[in-house]
């Protein structure tokens, strides 16, 4: 159904005003009263509870961060069966993004192309938002996702975040440092040690008890990745998210003409889900059992996000398969999840150990 649909409109409409129109409808759903009913039918089985970062998630499966930049429908996303919702990313400053078009799809390749450039309402403008969701039961938990302002330069980038964080972190089940997306200049270089190492200290002082966790770029190498993990460890991070859209653009299926007229930005989907496992898995290998590892790119179906836990991802995130796959996305992936576990118990198959 979702895919006639898709066919015939939404691969027709600007990618952007799709996604401006789904959000809408998202939105619309604990407005009319629409979302317990919703409800009823997409909420995970409480097999697939998973307690990380001191939190209960009523799934491993959560939305990543860029769908719903301001805070707009956490609810609506926890309604079709989301167990998370990261948002953001948020910056200090309120800005624009890059001039559209900025969001193309790749539909061959089940992939999109985003250089979207932290389009956001900033810090101040989401904290009403932020405190009435927090305030409430019925959610699902809540990210924050944080980046640097374009406007700020990198030298000044710490005292930026610090912004961010300390106005934030009070509303955040777990908050997150952005600096790896490949669209607003300079940012992922701050990934290097000798920028990071203050960056996280200076953040983890403003967040308090709020966990705190950062997101990777796939695109580091994986010397890169192992410093970053050795990193996180020592200065006691809860967790690390792995990860953000790849500047690469091998293997896709379509025309180069295409991927070139396209131009700059972030590629995600299916074509990021190889290296976003293989990063998966230095990362496990690198960080302490109880440390939260959020694995990110590329998957669609339950049994990748199963294999993503099989991998020692703690939860599993997704994004771009959302605009193939429609609004039951998430109900399918809960589904399918807890049919994996009742075939595993029934024949006593133990998970696999991470590799
Ligand atoms: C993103 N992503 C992203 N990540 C982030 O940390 N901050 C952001 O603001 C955004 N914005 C954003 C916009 C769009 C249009 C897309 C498609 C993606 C990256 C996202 O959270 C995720 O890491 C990647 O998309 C990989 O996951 P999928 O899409 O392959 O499931």
């Amino acid at each position: 159904m979702y895919r006639l649909l898709f066919s015939l409109v939404f691969s027709h409409m600007d990618p952007e005003d799709a996604h401006h129109l789904a959000f809408r409808v998202i939105r619309m759903l604990p407005a009319l009263g629409f979302g317990r009913l919703v409800e009823r039918f997409t909420a995970p089985d409480r097999s697939l509870e998973v307690q990380a970062l001191g939190l209960r998630f009523p799934s491993p499966f959560g939305v990543a961060a860029g769908f719903d930049k301001d805070a707009f429908v956490v609810r609506g996303l926890g309604q079709l069966g989301f167990g998370h919702v990261e948002v953001g990313t948020i910056t200090a400053n309120a800005q624009p993004g890059n001039e559209r078009p900025r969001l193309f799809r790749l539909v061959r390749d089940r992939a999109l192309v985003n250089r979207m450039g932290f389009n956001n309402g900033g810090a101040d403008a989401a904290v009403g938002r932020l405190s009435r969701l927090a305030r409430r039961t019925r959610r699902p938990v809540l990210g924050v996702n944080i980046g640097k302002s374009r406007a700020t330069p990198v030298e000044e980038a710490i005292a930026d975040y610090e912004r961010s964080a300390r106005v934030l972190s009070p509303y955040a089940d777990y908050l997150v440092v952005n600096v790896s997306s490949p669209n607003t200049p300079g940012l992922r270089g701050l990934q290097e040690l000798d920028a990071l190492a203050p960056l996280l200290e200076a953040v983890r002082a403003q967040a308090g008890a709020t966990p705190l966790l950062v997101k990777i770029a796939p695109d580091l190498a994986d010397d890169e990745i192992v410093r970053i993990c050795e990193l996180a460890t020592r200065l006691g991070l809860d967790g690390i998210i792995a990860t953000n859209t790849t500047v690469s653009r091998e293997g896709l299926a379509a025309p180069a003409s295409v991927i070139e007229a396209i131009g700059a930005g972030g590629l995600s989907g299916a074509p990021l889900a190889g290296r976003s496992l293989d990063v998966l898995r230095i990362v496990r290998a690198h960080v302490p059992a109880g440390l939260c590892v959020i694995s990110v790119g590329g998957v669609e179906t339950a049994v990748d996000v199963q294999d993503r836990l099989d991998h020692g991802a703690t939860l599993v995130q997704g994004y771009s398969a959302f605009i193939y796959r429609g609004p039951l996305w998430a109900r399918q992936v809960n589904r399918g999840l807890a049919r994996i576990r009742r075939s595993r118990e029934a024949t006593g198959e133990a998970a696999r150990v991470p590799t």
